[in-house]
């Protein structure tokens, strides 16, 4: 099961702080920078806990680096604002808080001074990799008196489709988190596949990165130029509508129109001689469907779930992404195709996504929504009917049971 990271992961620093401004009242307010007002709009405030959540939802799992990408040397990620080390020690990788409580230097420049701990590269306080607590003072002699009375945290950590999952989440003492299972798609975890992957850190907040990718309307407009859609046609509007099934918010295509006229404008398609219609937009309905993907009966194409993650369904293979926030203003953006095949049909997938999906889809055709990411400036928005998407999905978080990750530093971090 290959993965291929575009990006070996140097977890960035933010290249430039873009907070959004607090959320404007309702009506005309005046653009945060310069110029004119921006007349009317609406503020997020119908939905406060999305509206709070900057950094995300905490006692969920996320992926973030590629198993390969972490060894023995400790390598620092950034979840949910919150600084991780991650080590690897035999065939265990451990996740502990990135700051010595001594003077607040990054662990993730320490030593493997001695085997299961790791040591910090100022004075030498030696945390033991399990269970994060101080074991020993080098600069301090063998006798002492702080040892035992210090603690780093330390973060669930588990591998899976090549990744290295990190739970963040509140649990008491010698508490278990939920199996990582319970965040991963079951079709994930169930069957026989293979996949191709990227991953990498991109500008903008992850709740846009997320409302982009379950947004109706965009697709046919700002893709209808992507090479991945060379020979297809994009339509040029759909009525839309959103339905619940399990974990996942879907969105189902009641009507396809592919031209359309509009008064006083002109017409509009996307139909060219060398472009054909593609197969119906619902994977079960779509002729020759892979066995594992009919099994999921779904109504449509791309759905959403929490904590952020997308699915889009092809009659052959799937595309996942995970929004994984940073920080406010960077997101984790982890893409996975995966074809539930094995043997021969599996090989050919490879050769597939490294030829082609890998630069088409996981890079050009993905790259226009990071576009769109980094430089929309919303609220104040107005929303139009094929927003529908994103509002069906802020009311789905608003239904209650998560918990806001705090956008000021935690206690202990
Ligand atoms: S800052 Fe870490 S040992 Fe002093
Ligand atoms: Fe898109």
């Amino acid at each position: 099961m290959p993965d291929n990271p575009t990006t070996a992961e140097p977890d960035v620093a933010p290249r430039r702080p873009r907070r959004r401004p607090a959320a404007p009242r309702a009506g005309v307010t005046t653009d945060s920078v310069s110029g004119p007002p921006v007349q009317g709009g609406q503020d997020w405030s119908s939905w406060p806990t999305y509206d709070a959540a900057a950094l995300g939802f905490r006692n969920f799992w996320y992926p973030t680096l590629w198993a390969h990408q972490v060894g023995t040397k400790p390598v620092p990620v950034t979840v949910l604002g919150e600084r991780i080390v991650l080590v690897r020690d035999g065939d265990v990788v451990h996740g502990l808080h990135d700051r010595c409580p001594h003077r607040g230097v990054p662990l993730s420049l320490g030593r493997r001074q001695f085997p299961g701990t790791i040591s910090c590269p100022y004075h030498g306080w030696t945390y033991g990799l399990a269970d994060g607590r101080l074991n020993a003072v080098i600069t301090d002699g063998p006798d002492s008196p702080i040892c035992g009375r210090v603690r780093v945290a330390t973060y669930p950590v588990a591998e899976r489709l090549g990744l290295i999952w990190v739970y963040l989440g509140d649990l008491a003492d010698g508490e278990e988190p939920p199996p990582v299972d319970r965040d991963i798609p079951e079709e994930l975890t169930g069957n026989a596949l293979v996949l191709g992957g990227r991953t990498d850190i991109r500008d903008g907040n992850w709740r846009f990165a997320a409302e982009n990718g379950f947004d109706e309307g965009h697709a046919k407009y700002l893709h209808n130029t992507a090479l991945w859609r060379l020979f297809k046609v994009m339509p040029a509007w759909n009525k839309t509508r959103i339905v619940e099934k399990g974990q996942w918010l879907i969105r189902v295509q009641d009507e396809i129109h592919w031209e359309a006229e509009f008064p006083g404008v002109g017409t509009f398609t996307n139909r060219r001689w060398w472009k054909r219609i593609p197969l119906p937009d619902r994977p079960g309905k779509a002729g020759r469907v892979n066995p594992v993907i009919e099994s999921l009966d779904l109504p449509g194409f791309v759905s959403i779930r929490l904590p952020g993650l997308l699915r889009v369904a092809y009659p052959q293979f799937i595309h996942y992404e995970w929004y994984v926030p940073v920080d406010e203003d960077h997101v984790r953006y982890v893409q996975l195709m995966v074809r539930f095949e094995r043997g021969l049909k599996a090989e050919l997938f490879k050769l597939k996504y490294l030829a082609a999906m890998r630069w088409l889809f996981h890079g050009q055709f993905t790259a226009q929504d990071a576009w769109m990411v980094d430089v929309m400036d919303a609220p104040p928005e107005k929303l139009y009917r094929p927003d529908l998407s994103l509002t069906a999905w802020r009311r789905h978080i608003e239904r209650g049971g998560l918990e806001v990750q705090p956008t000021v530093r935690r206690a202990g971090q």
